[in-house]
């Protein structure tokens, strides 16, 4: 792997909001940082009509506001190497005119032939736009090399995925691939790497001997906000579950890689996706609960239901809620069961994953108060990222009462060390070669059959309940039901923050 090759990063979309809110403050704060090299343009596609200078000003506003570094001294340097191209997405001529575009910035500022592709686009120009760069011969590598850097969802079902692939690998190899998955550029996802493989304490207890259960928890308190046409179409399963938290589960459930080599993760991670259980149709209505947000009132302030929010039709049975019960069948994780439930507008913005220990076989201190403690080891993902482990420790005084207490590290403590957004780190990834945080083809399509039943079965059969919850309270409470033992249930960060408790079927 090399770093800061001379290159061309062309993102397509560049008048979107990701562009904006994500990629370019990303690309600037590697700039400040000088880890991109001199000779270096980044070049902003997509179907509006601006001028170089035009677009270089949107820019500069974006980094701006959603700032990544407090530099700004490097915002003007920054943006003359900033350039835009118009496009007509369907239209092969303007791909020839792109081509010359991308000829004249390499011999302007003396950049070889090394180019990224970045598709920041709506999916349905997934397949064409590597179509029509391949057209054009952009994906060759004689004279440096093609990247292709692809936004999630990759593919709206398990045919529609296969038919993505089947496009993309015509004309690239899978080399030339990296499908973001944005969890994977969060600092403390990879922790979970690091907190299991470099430290000795952990790995002997990794596994169906002494864990009892697995709980993935991804909350947002925010709601579809003016994505609502987009979300309308897909809801929590595809949205965040497909993706962001079956990679999460398999960084947890993964055996030890043989070295750092992205071969070496992404084969470990590959065998989590193949092993999941898949989850047969009878069993959807009892292991896969889904949800949709009520109005209420959040703080004394009115909060919209789901069907009113604008871009959803007011009749949408799409899941703004989704928990699922499943298993990973291979010798380490045989019969421990894995939750995984993300939501919107739920009390607060939460992701973590809680490894919960078995109880102690015997019962010595069942008298006090509380009995054995139940370890839990909470890997908190965001936003207070650290790691929490809850023991039990002696109730001073007579008796031997048994209370948990926690062993907490945050992140925050650590106040000289910065941590880099995602895309920061995904972005600097791709331009190194690095493709171990990308999601593999394989993979993808794992986690499109491992849901296939479920998606199917929510769409076709009436009888599986959509469970309306309160905005702001913690989901429909069927939910619960889902955690196997008693007096067992989920990790509740915070309460319920609506004043309406009231939960039904929509
Ligand atoms: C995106 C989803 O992939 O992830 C959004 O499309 C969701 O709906 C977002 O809000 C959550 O990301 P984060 O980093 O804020 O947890």
């Amino acid at each position: 792997m090399k770093t800061n090759e001379s290159h061309i990063y062309v993102i397509f979309g560049a008048s979107g909001d990701l562009t904006k809110r994500k990629l370019v403050p990303a690309l600037y704060a590697l700039f400040v940082q000088k880890l991109l090299p001199a000779n270096f343009a980044l070049l902003g596609v997509s179907r509006s009509e601006f001028s170089d200078a035009e677009f270089r000003e949107s820019m500069k506003k974006a980094i701006i506001s959603f700032k990544e570094v407090s530099d700004d001294t490097q915002i003007e340097p920054f943006s003359q190497q900033v350039f835009y191209q118009h496009i007509q997405f369907d239209d092969g001529e303007t791909y020839q005119a792109l081509k010359q575009r991308i000829e004249a910035l390499r011999a302007g500022q003396h950049i070889c032939g090394n180019t990224i592709f970045y598709l920041s686009t709506p999916p349905s120009l997934y397949g064409l736009i590597p179509q029509h760069l391949a057209a054009v011969g952009l994906n060759m590598q004689d004279d440096g090399w093609k990247r292709l850097i692809i936004e999630k969802p990759f593919g709206y079902d398990l045919a529609s995925a296969m038919a993505l692939k089947e496009t993309l690998l015509r004309d690239w190899t899978e080399e030339q691939l990296y499908r973001i998955d944005h969890y994977l550029g969060k600092e403390t996802v990879q922790n979970v790497l690091v907190t299991r493989f470099s430290n000795g304490i952990f790995e002997p207890l990794w596994n169906r001997n002494y864990v009892d259960h697995v709980e993935i928890t991804s909350a947002e308190s925010i709601g579809v906000e003016k994505r609502g046409g987009y979300y309308d179409s897909s809801g929590a399963l595809r949205d965040m579950v497909q993706n962001h938290l079956l990679q999460l589960a398999a960084i947890t459930a993964m055996e030890s890689p043989s070295s750092l080599e992205p071969v070496a993760i992404r084969n470990e991670i590959l065998k989590v996706f193949q092993s999941l259980r898949p989850i047969k149709p009878a069993d959807v209505r009892t292991n896969a609960i889904r949800g949709q947000y009520l109005a209420s009132t959040i703080k004394q302030e009115k909060v919209t239901a789901y069907r009113d929010e604008e871009g959803v039709n007011p009749a949408s049975a799409t899941e703004t809620y989704a928990a699922l019960k499943f298993y990973i069948d291979n010798w380490r994780w045989g019969g421990v069961p894995f939750y995984i439930r993300t939501g919107k507008r739920l009390p607060t913005r939460v992701t973590e994953v809680v490894i919960h220990f078995k109880p102690t076989p015997h019962f010595l201190f069942s008298q006090g108060a509380v009995s054995n403690a139940c370890n839990q080891l909470v890997i908190r993902i965001q936003p207070d990222e650290g790691i929490l482990m809850k023991f039990g420790m002696k109730t001073p005084g007579a008796g031997f009462e048994v209370q948990t207490v926690n062993m907490d590290f945050h992140y925050a403590d650590l106040s000289h060390i910065r941590i880099p957004s995602a895309y920061e780190r995904l972005i600097y990834d791709a331009i190194k070669g690095d493709s171990t945080l990308f999601a593999r083809t394989e993979e993808v399509i794992e986690a499109w059959k491992f849901l296939s039943p479920v998606l199917e079965a929510w769409k076709n059969d009436p009888e599986i309940p959509l469970y309306g919850y309160p905005a702001g309270s913690w989901g429909p409470e069927t939910a619960d039901e889902l955690v196997e033992g008693k007096d067992m249930t989920w990790r509740y960060p915070c309460k319920n923050l609506s004043d309406d408790g009231i939960y039904c079927e929509l």
